[in-house]
């Protein structure tokens, strides 16, 4: 056994989501299905555990969106802390509580945390100089600037970090630093703020990281912390000019809020103290093992800052540790919610409806644990249709199914064993274990594939002993082999349901089994001879390829709208509203175009003749520049025939001809489908 200390409960947190928008596949994957499987695990170990969830709900993403949208900040995360809420709900992640930082309660505790270290001197307090938006009169915060990595010259890096190369940076390092808000340079101006002097918790930090966590953090993990540490850690500043957030809780700071980064980690204690008036103990007794559940882009803020401020605050323990993932990319591209390129969860769930197993399953055997790592819609299916289906669904359903055949639904007894059936019996006590230490050691996708092994166990076990074959001349023999079938099936509903909890739910249904607690994972004997079965449920079903097609083009027009600059160019804002008597009194009709030359002397005019339906008439229009004369004869085409005729370059020009002009400039003619004779009147 190991010579860590015994813990006598768990706090298990799951990094807060900006509520600037729904969730995807890849913070599923990184974050809340390996808590959610860890949390599940625990309870079914009878462990003293709770888990954790909420919306982080200030933050200049959220200021951001809500002018773009011309919104309040509130309304943005009203919205956007319901869809996640709810699509959390839905694909069973089981938080013990989901709060949000705009409740009172975050509020109140975030600014004691704050006003404690205050009072203990723990901030510097310092006048710096700061980017001010003079068009906009005020200072521009983190997102609010962007500009030009100093690191890998990427033009839209942010005032606090480069997402290309992931450098976490100061709004004062960028090259040619642009504001948001006006477009304009902005000015330094000087304001007042208060900054955590991480600097001097370096020795701590190496001491308590990288000599105290050598061995249990994971490699990712353990890297980047190092890689902070010796680069030398600086003052960060906790609080900005910014109105939405929490207030800090001094006079002198009239206006100003704290960090987002500040607030959000103390937003997991706030939402503890909602859940249970015993918090403290889940925060603050030694004898809890707190365990943080990121993404890779927060291990900073998990492994350094948040637990600078917990030491520095002095009345609460430190993460024991932080299993943070990679990045789950989508079909070989970074996911991203502002290119729309991501699989978000609503979406899927209205695709694959009853289907969040297969996407829990699919997250877990493909998760980021050590490097980043790809979903593909192909690689869901053949997850789905060549493990789920044909391995665990298959083998499950068999064996109910042969069960109903030959014992009308009833276990039947399980008489002598031969050597296949002691050595089966023998290899399915190992697997609770196996996967109890891959859980425990945070290797979720090895732990999944065991489960799914034992799962192989069965398929293979019934494959040997035949029981299709054999019932006919040894039915005793078929029972004893359907028994210990059987007895795998419900090993699986137990094993299975940190993974797949819906599934494992179906299952135990049909077997008639209540939940069991993990060590009785290990007992053999779950079923008893006679006891009565239901009928076998659907488990997973095959996936087709036009659903998957279906998919893959989704993502196809996803990728053409982000290439089309016509997309990214605003389209003309609306006129003033007019009656419908302005409008019927023109009389626009159909026509083809019969002649086209150019206009001497002018390089824009084109002189045409129009077949209107009614007459031939000449029109002088300004779309040389576009249409080449000789290309445009037979063009079918709209025209306004009743406009006052006037004269262009000596030219009697009778109408105007309707043409559509895209954001970028270019024309085109506004053409009649072919089945519209001449004259037909456009209305
Ligand atoms: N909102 C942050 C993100 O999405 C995570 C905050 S985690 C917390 O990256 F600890 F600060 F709450
Ligand atoms: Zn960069």
């Amino acid at each position: 056994m190991s010579d860590k200390p015994v813990y006598k409960r768990y706090t298990v947190t799951s990094a807060l989501p900006y509520a600037n928008g729904p969730i995807h596949i890849g913070h599923l994957a990184g974050v809340y299905v390996p808590a959610d499987i860890y949390v599940r695990f625990l309870r079914m170990n009878d462990e003293d555990v709770i888990f954790i969830g909420g919306s982080d709900e200030h933050g200049v993403p959220i200021t951001i969106k809500a002018m773009q949208q011309g919104v309040t900040p509130q309304d943005i995360v009203d919205k956007y802390h319901g869809i996640i809420k709810k699509s959390f709900e839905e694909f069973g992640i089981s938080f013990d509580i989901y709060s949000r930082t705009s409740n009172p309660v975050h509020h109140e505790t975030a600014s004691a945390f704050f006003l404690k270290m205050y009072e203990a001197g723990q901030f510097i307090e310092k006048v710096s100089e700061q980017y001010y938006d003079e068009a906009t009169r005020q200072f521009l915060a983190d997102r609010y600037i962007t500009g030009t990595c100093p690191h890998c010259g990427y033009d839209k890096a942010y005032g606090d970090q480069c997402e290309k190369c992931g450098t976490s940076l100061n709004a004062t390092d960028l090259i040619e630093p642009k504001s948001v808000l006006s477009g304009n340079k902005p000015v330094l101006r000087e304001t007042r703020h208060w900054f955590l002097p991480l600097d001097q918790y370096e020795p701590w930090l190496r001491e308590w990281i990288l000599e105290g966590h050598k061995d249990d953090w994971k490699t990712n993990v353990y890297g980047q912390c190092k890689s902070w540490i010796d680069q030398g850690l600086q003052p960060r500043a906790v609080t900005r000019d910014l109105d939405w957030g929490v207030k800090v809780p001094i006079d002198r700071a009239n206006g100003k809020v704290l960090y987002v980064w500040f607030d959000a980690p103390i937003g997991y204690i706030s939402a503890t103290r909602e859940l249970t008036p015993d918090w403290e103990k889940y925060w603050k007794d030694p004898e809890t093992k707190l365990v943080h559940f990121i993404g890779k882009d927060n291990i900073v803020f998990h492994c350094i800052i948040f637990p600078a401020m917990l030491k520095a605050e002095g009345t609460y323990i430190l993460p024991e540790n932080v299993p943070a993932n990679e990045f789950m990319n989508l079909e070989g591209d970074k996911i991203s919610t502002s290119r729309n390129w991501a699989v978000w969860l609503h979406e899927y769930l209205a695709d694959f409806p009853g289907k969040q197993d297969v996407l829990r399953y699919v997250l877990t055997s493909a998760a980021p644990e050590t490097k980043d790592n790809d979903f593909t819609w192909k690689d869901f299916q053949t997850r789905n249709n060549s493990e789920l289906v044909a391995i665990l669904g298959n083998f499950v359903n068999r064996t109910i199914v042969l069960t109903h055949k030959y014992f009308e639904g009833k276990v039947p007894f399980q008489s002598d064993l031969n050597d296949g059936d002691i050595a089966t019996l023998s290899e399915m006590k190992l697997f609770p274990g196996r996967i109890a230490q891959s859980i425990h050691a945070y290797r979720f996708r090895e732990a999944l594939a065991e489960m799914m092994n034992l799962a192989r166990l069965g398929n293979k076990y019934l494959t040997d002993n035949e029981p299709w074959k054999v019932f006919n001349h040894d039915p005793v023999r078929v029972g004893t082999v359907l028994n210990i079938a059987l007895q795998i099936c419900a090993e699986l509903s137990i094993v299975a349901e940190p993974f797949l909890p819906f599934s494992a739910a179906k299952i135990r249904n049909t077997l008639n089994l209540q939940p069991f607690k993990w060590k009785d994972a290990a007992l053999l004997n779950w079923l008893s001879a006679g006891q009565t079965l239901n009928a076998p449920e659907l488990l997973f079903e095959k996936i087709e390829d036009a659903a998957i097609e279906a998919q893959v083009q989704k993502l196809l027009f996803t990728k053409l709208a982000n290439e089309a600059p016509l997309a990214k160019t605003p389209v003309k804002p609306a006129k003033e509203p007019i009656q419908f008597e302005d409008f019927a009194k023109m009389d626009i009709r159909a026509g083809t175009i019969l002649e086209a030359e150019k206009v001497a002397k002018t390089d824009k005019l084109l002189k045409l003749k129009i077949d209107t339906g009614l007459d031939q008439r000449t029109v002088v229009s300004g779309i040389a520049k576009y249409f080449k004369p000789e290309e445009i004869i037979g063009k079918r085409v709209s025209i306004l025939i009743n406009l006052t005729p006037r004269k262009l370059k000596g030219i009697d020009s009778q109408g105007m001809i309707l043409i559509a002009e895209n954001p970028d400039g270019t024309l085109f003619f506004v053409t009649p489908d072919e089945d519209v004779v001449n004259g037909a009147d456009v209305k």
